[in-house]
């Protein structure tokens, strides 16, 4: 096992290496395995501990923190984000850091009672700004909600000009030469971690990159992946262009309608509803065939859509797959702000409208309209009424206010 790494004076890595990994949290592919990284600062008054690793390696995170202090010195474990990937080692440190006092946000503190499973834990809730010194060392708080989870902060060390970003600027990427400027090409892994983990939260990232704007950084120490040390500034613009809203459409919305047909009947009822929503000249109203369409372009179109309206027919009781793949790209992007409604012809019950509704109000879409369901092939009042349908939505879309009831 090795020891713990010094990368600045005074201040240790003592993260732990997951090669082998080949899927992390069910849906990321980890081709080059993944870190859980940790880190230890020591002072003249005590350690001070940053977050901890996932339970299964916390032998070598013991023997680790066990190379360079002795448990009585830590005063202070500050954890930035409660997952178990980092959160698994803590409830045995609290035991052994017996004058160890844990630093979280509000939001953590009752989620850590059911991860740590104990009561005995010292806490102090620390928010934006908030300093703690030690030893001559000073750690400002910065709150960075949802990345990843709602409880998760960063944290800057003011005379060490460290920023420990939690999973901001992670990467999964396993290299035990652990600085950017020593390890392998791991551009990849960093726009794909990005994509997954960031991406569903771009204005939350704006806001954190707003905070770190307000520091002088010379070292990224993130949760996962490469520690950054050289020019950290290129990785904060990375995370700026992919956040940043592109305005090529100079302030239009966009409603784009996915649909999938068996007999042409939704078919024809999406191109009413395109006709509708097309009509408004504040909107640019785009109809997709769902079968022709391939995850990464749904992804895409769905994160520039303001509204988005999904047609289907049912069958054997339920949606199709191209659909429920469509739903369930959503959970790579952000909802917020976003306006869903559905649509479909169907023979016997029509299940499937009312399943793809479901799914659109528990993502937090706002559906503004009833879902326009009708039998089989539409009448030409029923095919006028769909145009009305895309028309109202698009206003909707467009600022119109209505209850949203339904
Ligand atoms: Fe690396 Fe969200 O945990």
């Amino acid at each position: 096992m090795n020891t713990a790494l010094k990368i600045k004076e005074d201040i240790y890595y003592i993260g732990v290496n997951d090669p082998d990994i080949r899927t992390f949290d069910i849906i990321m592919k980890t081709a080059n395995g993944t870190t859980y990284n940790s880190y230890l600062v020591k002072t003249n008054e005590g350690v001070i501990i940053l977050d901890t690793v996932k339970e299964e390696f916390k032998k070598e995170f013991f023997y680790k923190i066990e190379s360079v202090c002795k448990y009585e010195e830590i005063k202070y474990i500050i954890m930035h984000h409660l997952e178990p990937d980092h959160s698994g080692a803590l409830p045995e440190l609290a035991k052994r850091a017996k004058n160890a006092k844990v630093f979280i946000s509000p939001m953590a503190r009752p989620m850590l009672k059911s991860i740590a499973k104990t009561d005995v834990l010292e806490l102090e809730n620390v928010w934006t700004n908030k300093e703690i010194s030690l030893g001559g060392k000073t750690i400002r708080f910065l709150s960075t909600p949802n990345l990843h989870w709602p409880e998760t902060m960063s944290s800057y060390l003011v005379e060490d000009k460290i920023l420990f970003s939690g999973d901001v600027f992670g990467s999964h990427y396993f290299d035990d030469r652990v600085f950017d400027d020593m390890v392998g090409d791991f551009d990849y892994a960093f726009k794909y971690y990005y994509d997954h983990i960031m991406r569903p939260f771009k204005t939350d990232v704006l806001n954190a990159l707003r905070l770190y704007e307000k520091c002088d950084i010379d070292m990224i120490c993130n949760l996962h992946g490469p520690i950054i040390r050289d020019n950290p500034q290129k990785y904060i613009n990375k995370y700026k262009k992919w956040s940043n809203k592109d305005d090529r459409l100079h302030g239009k919305k966009v409603i784009s309608i996915f649909y999938v047909t068996s007999y042409k009947n939704t078919k024809d009822m999406a191109q009413q509803i395109y006709e509708g929503a097309e009509i408004h000249d504040n909107i640019i109203a785009n109809i997709y065939d769902l079968t022709a369409l391939d995850e990464q372009n749904m992804i895409t179109i769905l994160e520039e859509s303001t509204g988005i309206i999904i047609g289907s027919p049912t069958i054997n009781g339920d949606v199709p797959k191209p659909i429920w793949d469509l739903l369930s790209c959503m959970m790579l992007i952000e909802k917020k702000g976003k306006f869903g409604g559905c649509f479909g012809s169907y023979g016997w019950s029509g299940e499937a409208i009312e399943m793809m509704n479901g799914r659109l109000k528990s993502l937090k879409f706002r559906v503004p309209l009833k879902p326009m369901k009708l039998k089989l092939i539409p009448t030409k009042e029923e095919l006028y009424n769909c145009y009305t349908f895309g028309l109202e939505f698009s206003e909707i879309v467009n600022g119109k206010m209505v209850e949203m009831t339904l």
